[in-house]
């Protein structure tokens, strides 16, 4: 069985990365699981909070990564970039920086996105390229979902209504899991 663990890099109740994450667990294969984690504890990145030792919340996700087959981002865009609430929490996960491997080292990583505007978080996906390189880890590059126009995606209570979106997705998630398991 393989197994991913997603995670929205948005903390807004009513996120549309964090509804794409949900629908993503529907999505899902036959043969696979996508956990969401949470970021949502995380405190801002402080050297000297990390001097008194990794959170808890931080601890707990590093542990769930690790052990998971696969890495499921699911980032919003902010200023063509990566939101710094999402960013923060990986710079987390990176400490420190003797445990990257352990979390990172050939995981397999995808990337999705979903925002209001018509670019669909196409820039924020590619800031990201970098720093999962830092990393090592094995950003998978065989798919690429980006949802524009997210608003008429998703119903008022962040239900995925878009069909086109759902067959793609699914695909995707298809495609990310055979990379995993292949
Ligand atoms: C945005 N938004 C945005 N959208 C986009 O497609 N490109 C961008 O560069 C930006 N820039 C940006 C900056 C800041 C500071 C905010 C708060 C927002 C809009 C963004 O996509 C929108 O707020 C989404 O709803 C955020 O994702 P969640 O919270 O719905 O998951």
């Amino acid at each position: 069985m393989t197994h991913i663990i997603g995670l929205s890099g948005s903390l807004r109740r009513h996120s549309y990365n964090g509804s794409l994450l949900r629908a993503a667990v529907e999505a899902m294969p036959e043969g696979a699981t996508l956990e969401i984690g949470s970021i949502a504890e995380f405190p801002l990145y402080n050297g000297d909070v990390e001097a008194e030792g990794i959170p808890t919340a931080v601890a707990a996700l590093k542990d769930k990564v690790a052990a998971a087959d696969g890495l499921l981002l699911v980032t919003p865009e902010y200023n063509n970039g990566i939101p710094g609430v999402f960013k923060n929490a990986i710079d987390w996960l990176s400490r420190p920086s003797s445990d990257i491997r352990r979390i990172f080292g050939g995981k397999p990583v995808a990337l999705i996105g979903a925002s209001p505007g018509n670019f669909g978080t196409i820039l924020s996906q590619a800031a990201w390229l970098p720093v999962l390189r830092t990393l090592g880890a094995d950003h998978w590059a065989g798919g690429r979902l980006l949802v524009p126009h997210a608003g008429q995606a998703f119903d008022n209570e962040g239900n995925l209504t878009d069909e086109v979106v759902r067959e793609r997705l699914g695909a995707y998630l298809a495609g990310f899991v055979t990379h995993i398991s292949g």
